[in-house]
């Protein structure tokens, strides 16, 4: 094991986002308790429109009551053109969590406006869950610095039902879609998340569409149960061996034969000077954190 992450190490990882929906009051306090990297308070979809204002009233007794723990706290709010979005701001204000959560995103006018409205301690984030925001995202990530946007959240079920394609557990005709938004996340420096997976009992189909959306690129998943929180930290997260690689790269380009050159010969394979810059993010990334040891 790994000696313990201190907050902002913690901070910077994004591998596991648990949704719990605010009205589940039993959920919010299992919240605190579960290794996830960010719980993602939702007042959106998982809360009926009847019960708004209790899930509300529900997510302030809550963190009002407890200390934060060792996790990034993210809300998210209902959309600009629904009737909960004031009462959602009000509290976002009150309670000035890590990052708040915009849904169904689709215009650089929405998070501007956003953006001031809901204080300088929470970053913006962004659901990409329409075709809009999909054929959009380039444009939405390229207004980031302007409206403070810092994360994109994909969201299939959404998606799903607005572009109607099937439901398929290898997520094959969508992977075009997520890569869209994984690219313009990069293109313009922001993290991306990869959507839930709704089937929260079948770990090995989950195990592997994590693997999937490690190596499409996404920093981590949204999840919606704790039983996934495993997999997720696991698999956003370098092995053992990446990371000692990683350190080794570092040291072959830190020789003085090195100091002149941009391509060297590391055990029979080129790296270049890119490789050692890629190196040393990972490194400060996840110095202390690989997929075999669980965060404390
Ligand atoms: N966050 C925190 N705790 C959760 C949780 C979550 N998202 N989902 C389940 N749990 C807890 C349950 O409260 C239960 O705790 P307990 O043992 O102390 O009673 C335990 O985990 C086991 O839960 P389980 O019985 O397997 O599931 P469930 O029937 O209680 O809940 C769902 C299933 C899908 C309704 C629930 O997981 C859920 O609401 N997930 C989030 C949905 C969401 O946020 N959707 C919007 C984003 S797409
Ligand atoms: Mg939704």
């Amino acid at each position: 094991m790994t000696e313990a992450l201190t907050p902002q190490e913690r901070f910077r990882l994004r591998r596991s986002l648990l949704s719990v929906p605010a009205i589940n009051a039993r959920a919010l306090e299992k919240s605190r308790t579960l290794p996830t990297d960010g719980v993602i308070f939702d007042l959106e979809d998982s809360v009926a429109e009847s019960a708004k204002q209790l899930a509300r009233d529900s997510l302030k007794q809550f963190a009002e009551g407890h200390d934060r723990p060792d996790q990034q706290w993210i809300i998210r709010i209902n959309g600009t053109d629904t009737p909960h979005h004031a009462a959602d701001l009000a509290l976002v204000r009150q309670l000035q969590p890590d990052a708040v959560l915009l849904p169904k995103a689709e215009s650089v006018e929405a998070l501007t406006q956003l953006r001031d409205r809901i204080g300088s301690r929470s970053e913006l984030w962004a659901m990409i869950e329409t075709p809009k925001a999909v054929l959009k995202a380039a444009a939405l990530a390229e207004a980031a610095e302007d409206c403070g946007l810092t994360c994109f959240v994909v969201g299939l079920n959404d998606l799903r039902k607005e572009t109607r394609i099937p439901a398929d557990p290898k997520r094959r005709t969508l992977l075009p879609l997520l890569m869209q938004v994984v690219l313009a996340a990069r293109a313009y420096g922001l993290d991306v998340i990869d959507s839930v997976s709704n089937d929260f009992r079948d770990l090995e189909a989950f195990q592997a569409e994590c693997t999937e959306g490690r190596a499409m690129g996404f920093d981590g998943k949204m999840l919606i149960h704790p039983s996934q929180i495993e997999a997720a930290n696991r698999a956003f997260a370098p092995s053992a061996e990446d990371l000692a690689e990683a350190r080794a790269i570092i040291a072959a380009f830190s020789t003085p034969e090195a100091a002149a050159l941009n391509v060297i010969n590391h055990n029979g394979r080129m790296i270049e000077r890119l490789h050692a810059e890629a190196a040393e993010r990972l490194l400060k990334t996840f110095s202390r954190t690989t997929n075999q040891d669980e965060p404390q």
